[in-house]
């Protein structure tokens, strides 16, 4: 049985206030144990909120690591740093560190590693753009962010990953993937997990859904075969609609 996951990734939004807020808004709602739900703040909060959430079942992320291990590296946070505040999550490749700060999937085959080495569950990201979805090459490009990102891991390793389908067109714009669009790539992915890894292995790795999930469509994304859970922007910021879509499958 895969885990059940949805992940709040805030991106730069929040005080630290209004993000003690929002977990004390989230610790007063009642969801499912089966789903591990997991806030992931902006850098500067994450210890807080595992001091906050500790004897809950909400598990805390962050939204990027160095790719480096230490040093001299200006303004970057290192995976063992992430690893020693209590973090237990780190997503890697989101499409907004990809498009705006360059990260391609070289570098983030090196976080991965790092997030591994320091025993943080890595969320790692990939969807196409809508040119790419439009010009019909979607596959080709979600099989590269895959097999150049992921693909040198051992399938003890792989198993330890989160995967996130988050069509870039459908991030923060009201449009989500219809079933069918979802599905497919979900589907896509895990064969290609499974040619590399087999079936089990393949099997085991759960594949996030992210990109204009709200509570009105969570039920139907989630109630599809290769899809485990979601990776929530926008509607993660509001304590009873973050819940509502944990109580979506
Ligand atoms: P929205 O839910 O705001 O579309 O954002 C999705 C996302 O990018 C989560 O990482």
């Amino acid at each position: 049985m895969r885990k059940k996951i949805v992940a709040g990734n805030w991106k730069m939004n929040k005080s630290l206030p209004e993000a003690l807020e929002l977990v004390g808004a989230i610790k007063t709602l009642s969801y499912s144990n089966e789903v591990q739900l997991i806030v992931v703040p902006p850098f500067l909060y994450a210890k807080t909120l595992v001091d906050e959430l500790s004897g809950t079942q909400v598990s805390v992320g962050v939204q990027n690591c160095a790719k480096q291990e230490k040093g001299a590296f200006t303004g970057e946070v290192s995976a063992s740093m992430i690893q020693s505040v209590g973090v237990d999550y780190v997503i890697i490749g989101h499409s907004e560190r990809r498009a705006y700060f360059s990260e391609n999937n070289q570098d983030l085959a090196l976080k991965v590693d790092l997030a591994l080495a320091n025993h943080l569950t890595p969320i790692y990201c990939c969807g196409e753009i809508i040119e790419e979805r439009n010009s019909g090459n979607y596959f080709e490009v979600v099989k590269s962010q895959i097999s150049e990102g992921i693909f040198h891991l051992s399938a003890t390793q792989i198993q330890k990953c989160i995967i996130a389908y988050e069509p870039v067109w459908a991030i923060g714009t009201g449009v989500t993937a219809t079933p069918e669009q979802a599905q497919e790539m979900h589907q896509f992915i895990r064969n290609l997990l499974k040619e590399k890894y087999g079936e089990a292995d393949a099997s085991s790795i759960s594949i996030l859904y992210g990109g204009s999930c709200n509570p009105q469509n969570a039920k139907e994304l989630f109630a599809l075969p290769d899809v485990d859970g979601g990776l929530i922007g926008g509607a993660s910021l509001v304590a009873e609609d973050f819940i509502a879509i944990a109580n979506s499958f």
